[in-house]
């Protein structure tokens, strides 16, 4: 196995281990560290089916069931796994607003994954099937950057503020509404906005789409701070954008990352990924 980093800290890409066989000791050691440090690591040419990618995926923890995404689910097929596709059960290309109804839309605005859950997902697996020849990447925020650059002062005031993420929020930033049902049954969850990695140290800012206010003061001005670092986060300095090949699969840290999906000629070409979430190990506060 050859973990090669990809640029300015960010990143890293691993070549010479075969993901449809079971990992090593070693191997899920080298691996679980290297996704501490660099957050993203890419797999290029790794042509794995679903099953494969599950027992992967076992390596970084508890694989995510998704009951609710029938859209997004794999038809007879295992509910922790999604199929994020712009192609119809016929073979055709969906229309946009088939596609903002799965929610593959939603995925535009920086965010991490289910941070409006109690137990969100810590690492993502996604498996690039077909890809756009041009646009399609998907681009992080290197949160860590983000919060080391910011200054001192700004930091203290910051460090121990929790936030409200909700999936309300998150759905209402790209103009969907819930139903009453769904508001029940998610309601908004309090997150630390700043998260440290225990085995690295670092500390990164916590936060994008399903954020909605800082708790702990009026909530307009709660809003407000979100909204400001949400801009903040946004900046070209900490953004690096993943090309997708063919047999890529890539894993990211939650904890220390945000992303989106970018613009692609959706009418033209397919993009088909197949995805996994893997939980964190408990709520990221203490109730
Ligand atoms: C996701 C996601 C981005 C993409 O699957 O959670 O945000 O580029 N995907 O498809
Ligand atoms: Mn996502």
């Amino acid at each position: 196995m050859v973990i090669t980093p990809m640029d300015r800290g960010f990143g890293a890409t691993v070549r010479a281990i075969d993901l449809r066989q079971p990992l090593t000791d070693r191997q899920q050691a080298d691996l679980l560290a290297a996704a501490d440090e660099y957050v993203l690591l890419s797999f290029p040419g790794q042509a794995i089916d679903d099953g494969q990618q599950l027992g992967f995926a076992a390596n970084f923890g508890t694989p995510t069931s998704y009951f609710k995404r029938k859209a997004a689910l794999v038809p007879g097929g295992d509910p922790r796994i999604i199929s994020l596709t712009n192609e119809d059960a016929d073979g055709s290309l969906k229309h946009a607003s088939e596609l903002a109804d799965e929610g593959i839309m939603a995925s535009r605005l920086w965010h991490s994954d289910n941070s409006w859950r109690q137990v969100p997902d810590r690492f993502t697996l996604l498996a690039g099937k077909e890809v756009p020849p041009t646009g399609g990447n998907t681009e992080f925020i290197d949160m860590r950057a983000a919060w080391d650059a910011l200054p001192d002062s700004r930091k203290e005031a910051l460090r121990t503020l929790v936030v409200a993420h909700s999936r309300e929020q998150g759905r209402a930033a790209v103009g969907v509404k819930l139903t009453d049902e769904e508001r029940q049954l998610f309601p908004p969850v309090p997150q630390p906005l700043v998260r440290t990695n225990p085995r690295t140290g670092r500390q990164a800012l916590y936060l994008g789409m399903f954020a909605s206010h800082a708790l702990g003061m009026p909530e307009e001005p709660g809003r407000q701070l979100v909204q400001q670092l949400l801009a903040y986060i946004g900046q070209p300095r900490f953004v690096h954008s993943y090309a997708w090949q063919v047999d890529d699969l890539i894993i990211w840290d939650n904890a220390q990352t945000s992303h989106r999906s970018t613009p692609f000629a959706e009418h033209e070409y397919r993009r088909v990924m197949r995805r996994i979430g893997v939980l964190e190990q408990a709520p990221l506060l203490e109730r």
